[in-house]
């Protein structure tokens, strides 16, 4: 089966997530992660760094209002339209104040917004800290159907799954480019955001951006680490709302492989030590 969305080479743009406090939050995003603060109207605001965006809208704290992947080109984005269509989903408006006209939306099984469209030019905006959005990995009670979705529908390529030693799915990591994973999701007992992750390239530049989290008084809550499935490097902070925030270094860039499959285990989730199992 053609991997449409692995072929338009699709990237993880900018999300836009929910805080019933959303000035205090973009405050957060502003100093933590390195990022100009604009404030586009009372209950929105946007967190803007090089090759990283947030905007965070009042809502419901840790919710996804919706994430957004830009496409390489035009041919790329109306294949994963065509490929959508095809597989009879519905083809929404995007939200997304970032992507062209021409983007649209979808709705994934588990409600999350996810929009696909061409990208206006970023602006740099600091140099300082290095690392681009990259990853957002979701909690679900139906790991299965997001797969489904994600792979079925939409043409992500299935990098690695995690299973139970009953089969049962715990862990799937998915991609719509070259890197590992693009969207994962776990196991959970509720659906929302697990996590979202900037990758910051080299184990150097994670020295640097916990300096600077150590500046602000921001403890690591996991990590350092390196993950099985994928084989990146991380630490892990939480937001003022508790959100996760992954700060990542040698993720596996993946080209023509079949899916690996790792066990349910500690060691897989950290090689290094400490793990946080979700299920
Ligand atoms: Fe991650």
């Amino acid at each position: 089966m053609i991997k449409n969305a692995l072929r338009a080479g699709a990237y993880l743009h900018h999300l836009e997530i929910e805080s019933e406090n959303p000035g205090a939050l973009a405050q957060f995003y502003s100093l933590a992660m390195d990022m100009k603060l604009e404030e586009i109207s009372e209950n929105n605001w946007l967190c803007c760094g090089t090759d990283r965006n947030i905007l965070i809208t009042k809502g419901e704290s840790n919710k996804l209002s919706y994430a957004a992947f830009a496409c390489h080109d035009i041919d790329g984005l109306n294949n994963i339209r065509n490929r959508a269509q095809g597989a009879e989903l519905e083809i929404l408006e995007s939200k997304s104040r970032f992507l062209k006209a021409g983007a649209f939306a979808v709705s994934d099984p588990d409600e999350n917004i996810i929009c696909f469209g061409l990208a206006t030019p970023d602006k740099t905006v600091s140099k300082k800290l290095h690392a681009p959005l990259q990853h957002l990995t979701f909690a679900s009670k139906n790991v299965e159907n997001m797969v489904e979705f994600y792979e079925g529908k939409l043409g992500f390529f299935l990098s690695d799954r995690v299973l139970h030693e009953n089969g049962d799915l715990a862990t799937a990591f998915m991609t719509s480019n070259h890197e590992h994973h693009t969207i994962a999701c776990f196991k959970a007992n509720y659906n929302g955001i697990d996590h979202h992750s900037y990758e910051a390239g080299n184990w150097m530049y994670i020295r640097d951006w916990c300096d600077h989290f150590s500046e602000l008084d921001i403890q690591l809550i996991w990590g350092p680490g390196r993950h099985g499935p994928g084989n990146n490097l991380f630490v892990f902070i939480e937001d003022l709302d508790k959100n996760w925030i992954e700060i990542s270094a040698e993720l596996e860039t993946v080209i023509d492989r079949e899916t690996n499959d790792w066990p349910q285990s500690p060691r897989t989730l950290n090689k290094w030590g400490k793990a946080i199992m979700r299920s």
